[in-house]
């Protein structure tokens, strides 16, 4: 097991790094510190770790409001910390916006993670020590037929400039320990769920928009498939790999819960009616097929055995419970969804609607 002492948590203020931050504060026996780095872009909401705040700020919690790709204050940061770890979940994040404006993410998550490289390198010398986990996706494997997983050895073949911008960031990370020795590991996971879920990704926008009546808008056919894994278990397998992984190695991490996403939504508007007290398919009369995405992958599976058998690692939350658990944190967190509704949030859901309506 590795000695992790300070932390930097890159893009904590987002949906997986707020609960990862959460995760490791509250759930594991780790005394150390952890040191939040977000430059806060829409996606990025400091109500997402009001209580880790009020419980650990500035004696074991710390935020840095900083970009990612500006180096000199990454250097910083690495200074004043003594980080001796890092997990970078920071990243532009959703397909849909990689299409209409590709450049952010090649500047986040490409050069993005370049800079955090390099400050890494030199700040760390030839120290072994020292940990760069770096958090990606599965999307980098490209798009599945009907059959079939994704293996760690599963050629890259990305399709969205999203996956495009996170597979080069993989080949940077694995560059820089065959290259340096830098010591690094790295995840893919797969599709998401959970709390503090930013809602322009499916299932947190379809919870809001049940709640507000608005149309549920379904691409395509409807028939894409995603695995979908709640958010604790990522961070658990995360703390499983920075903790007990081999540097040098990847790590697939999925929910091994695969559904078309018509079926999910179709589930979705049942649980919801019945938490709102509604018959079973009152919700359903909002679901909306709309224009396909452009280059919509058609099935993502996970193949995560190498986890599961080499760290002992395991999913821990039923999909059903996980789902019925965040429903009922988006009932209960009105005011977390008003801060969200302040910002972009509400832009963003028409300029989509109506560009696919
Ligand atoms: P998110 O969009 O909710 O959060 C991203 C965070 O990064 C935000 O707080 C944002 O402010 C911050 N950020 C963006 N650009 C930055 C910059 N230049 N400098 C500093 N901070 C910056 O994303 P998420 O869903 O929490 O995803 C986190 C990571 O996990 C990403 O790397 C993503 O690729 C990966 N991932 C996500 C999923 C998923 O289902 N959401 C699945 C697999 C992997
Ligand atoms: P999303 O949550 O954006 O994640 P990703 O594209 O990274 O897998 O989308 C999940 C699936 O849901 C994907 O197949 C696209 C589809 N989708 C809709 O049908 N409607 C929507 O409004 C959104 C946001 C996604």
């Amino acid at each position: 097991m590795r000695k992790l002492s300070n932390i930097l948590v890159t893009g904590g203020a987002g949906f997986i790094g707020s609960n990862f931050i959460r995760y490791v504060m509250k759930n594991t026996d780790f005394t150390g510190t952890v040191i939040n780095v977000d430059n806060l872009t829409y996606a990025g909401n400091m109500h997402s770790l009001k209580d880790i705040k009020s419980e650990f700020g500035d004696k074991r919690y710390f935020f840095e409001k900083a970009d990612i790709c500006d180096k000199s204050k990454i250097e910083d940061i690495f200074k004043k910390y003594n980080i001796d770890t890092v997990v970078h979940f920071a990243a532009e994040s959703h397909v849909d916006r990689s299409i209409t404006g590709p450049e952010a993410f090649i500047k986040t998550n490409v050069f993005g993670t370049f800079t955090l490289l390099e400050v890494s390198r030199k700040f760390w010398g030839e120290r072994h020590d020292v940990l760069f986990h770096h958090v990606s996706t599965d999307e980098v494997y490209g798009s599945l037929g009907d059959t079939g997983f994704f293996y760690e050895d599963t050629p890259y073949d990305p399709r969205s400039p999203y996956s495009a911008s996170k597979a080069s960031s993989d080949h940077l990370v694995f560059s820089y320990f065959h290259t340096y020795h830098l010591p690094v590991t790295l995840s893919n996971c797969s599709n998401n769920y959970g709390p503090y879920h930013f809602p322009e990704k499916l299932i947190p926008l379809m919870i809001l928009n049940i709640l507000d009546e608005k149309p549920l808008p379904v691409y395509g056919d409807g028939k894409n498939i995603r695995d979908w894994l709640f958010v604790e278990d990522h961070n658990s397998a995360v703390w499983a790999v920075i903790n007990n992984g081999t540097t040098g190695e990847k790590y697939n991490i999925g929910g091994e819960n695969e559904w078309e996403n018509i079926t999910l939504v179709h589930y979705l508007c049942e649980r919801m009616a019945h938490f709102t007290g509604k018959d079973n398919d009152y919700y359903k009369k909002l679901i909306t097929y709309v224009k396909d995405r452009p280059g919509h992958d058609r099935r993502y599976a996970i193949n995560c055995d190498k986890l599961k058998n080499q760290l002992g690692w395991k999913q821990s939350v039923d999909f059903a419970k996980g789902l019925d658990k965040t429903i009922q944190w988006y009932l209960s967190n009105s005011d977390w969804i008003n801060t969200v509704k302040s910002g972009e949030y509400l832009k963003w859901v028409e300029n989509n609607y109506t560009a696919r309506g």
